[in-house]
């Protein structure tokens, strides 16, 4: 088994010979380092963590009845060990030179693996404090991070890419005969991240932990909207059946470039035009995976440039289509004060 082992739909993007490889991969199991690796100085995201489905399922999900009979229906045998359930699943690292499952869905499912630049991410360097530190060092120690691997959360897109690779469903199999959902219904990258994954911690001197701001809140609805267009776009591509996966993803896919067009026609956005252009003009239907492809890489570089440039405070406009924090998905980390 490849150990450099790249998503399945990145897989399926290169050997169908489309665009060039979308920018997100999945952790490569040789430089994973696990939480642990974070935990020397990330000790509240830990706390954080350790509350939500994602750290509690390593212990949970092998055991479900459903689990042991869709396995039953796809004649698998254990989930932690296939690799077409792990890379949405589990963590791997090597373990005396095998690969190995070791945690749930962890830090680096989301940063990156961080082999290449957990010491030096944050690195202010030598008799150095965050408040001395130049703009010109922090600047190049970002930098160099992101060119080694790192999914820093500015860019909204590419983290938030991580979340939709694994909670839509791109495989008709798995849907169709093993009885998988095709995705998480109701999945939006605002109202899942702000709930139980919520950390932002750091930005807060470690002593709270609040929701994004209203500005940065508009943004992770935009931002979840395309992301959701695009994803929904890359299952639909993997259909080739009249059956629940397929229906699922088209009607999926469709509600997403339609909501694009609410967004658009509250708060004009110059960046979303393309976006949905792109994907109104492309064929929700069976058997369509080149078109279909070629629409989601389209949408996931326009998706980029968007996040970089557009800012929430001139968003205001789609504040009557946000959810509201009753729809948090879990509950969110409470720092304690220390006495
Ligand atoms: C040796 C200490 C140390 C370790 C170990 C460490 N970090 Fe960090 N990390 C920091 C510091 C310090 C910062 C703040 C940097 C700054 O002020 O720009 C940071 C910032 C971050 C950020 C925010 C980056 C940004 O630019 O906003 C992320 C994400 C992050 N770390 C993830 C991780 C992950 C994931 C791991 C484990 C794989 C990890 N870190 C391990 C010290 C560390
Ligand atoms: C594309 C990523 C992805 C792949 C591949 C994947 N899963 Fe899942 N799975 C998820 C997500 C996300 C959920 C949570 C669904 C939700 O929120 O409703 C889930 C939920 C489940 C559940 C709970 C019941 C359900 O359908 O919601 C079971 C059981 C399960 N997966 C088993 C498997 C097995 C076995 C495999 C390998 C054959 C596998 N999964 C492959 C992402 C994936
Ligand atoms: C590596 C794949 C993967 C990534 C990346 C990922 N998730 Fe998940 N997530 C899952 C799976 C699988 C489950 C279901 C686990 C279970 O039910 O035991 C889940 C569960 C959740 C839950 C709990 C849902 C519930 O039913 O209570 C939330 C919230 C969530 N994810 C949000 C996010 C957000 C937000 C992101 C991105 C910032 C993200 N996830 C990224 C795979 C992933
Ligand atoms: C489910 C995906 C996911 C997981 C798991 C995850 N993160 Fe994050 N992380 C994010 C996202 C998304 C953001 C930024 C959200 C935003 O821009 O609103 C972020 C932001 C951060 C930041 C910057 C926060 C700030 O205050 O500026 C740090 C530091 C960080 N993560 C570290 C970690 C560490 C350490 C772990 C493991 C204990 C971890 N993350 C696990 C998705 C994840």
């Amino acid at each position: 088994m490849a150990l450099l082992k790249p998503r399945r739909w990145i897989q399926s993007v290169a050997l169908a010979a489309l665009l060039p490889l979308p920018v997100i991969a999945a952790p490569a199991v040789a430089k994973t380092g696990g939480p642990a690796s974070c935990a020397e100085c990330h000790l509240q995201e830990i706390e954080a963590w350790k509350l939500s489905v994602h750290f509690k399922t390593l212990n949970t999900m092998h055991r479900r009845p459903e689990t042991v009979a869709m396995l039953a229906k796809l004649d698998l045998k254990n989930m932690k060990s296939e690799a077409s359930c792990i890379e949405c699943h589990y963590t791997s690292e090597l373990v005396m030179d095998q690969s190995q499952v070791t945690t749930g869905i962890s830090c680096e499912s989301c940063h990156g693996a961080g082999a290449d630049w957990v010491k030096t991410h944050g690195d202010y360097g030598e008799g150095v404090t965050k408040a001395t530190e130049s703009t010109e060092h922090r600047t190049r120690r970002r930098a160099t991070a992101i060119a080694n691997g790192m999914l820093n959360p500015d860019n909204l897109y590419g983290v938030g890419a991580n979340c939709y690779g694994c909670h839509i469903l791109n495989d008709e199999k798995v849907a169709n005969v093993g009885g998988h959902s095709a995705g998480s219904a109701g999945f939006n990258l605002l109202t899942w991240s702000q709930g139980e994954v919520r950390h932002t911690i750091l930005a807060h001197d470690n002593k709270a932990n609040p929701e994004a701001t209203p500005e940065h809140r508009r943004l992770l609805y935009l931002v979840g909207c395309i992301l959701e267009t695009e994803f929904s776009f890359r299952a639909t591509a993997r259909a080739t059946e009249k059956a629940a996966f397929g229906i699922t993803s088209a009607r999926r896919a469709d509600a997403a470039r339609k909501q694009l067009e609410k967004i658009q026609s509250l708060a004009p956005t110059p960046e979303l035009a393309p976006i949905i252009t792109v994907a109104k003009a492309a064929g929700l239907r069976l058997n369509n995976v080149a078109e279909l492809t070629a629409a989601a890489d389209r949408i996931a570089t326009l998706g980029h440039e968007l996040a970089e440039r557009v800012t929430g405070d001139k968003l205001a406009a789609l504040d009557p289509l946000l959810p509201d924090s009753a729809q948090y998905k879990g509950t969110p980390y409470q720092v304690v004060a220390k006495p």
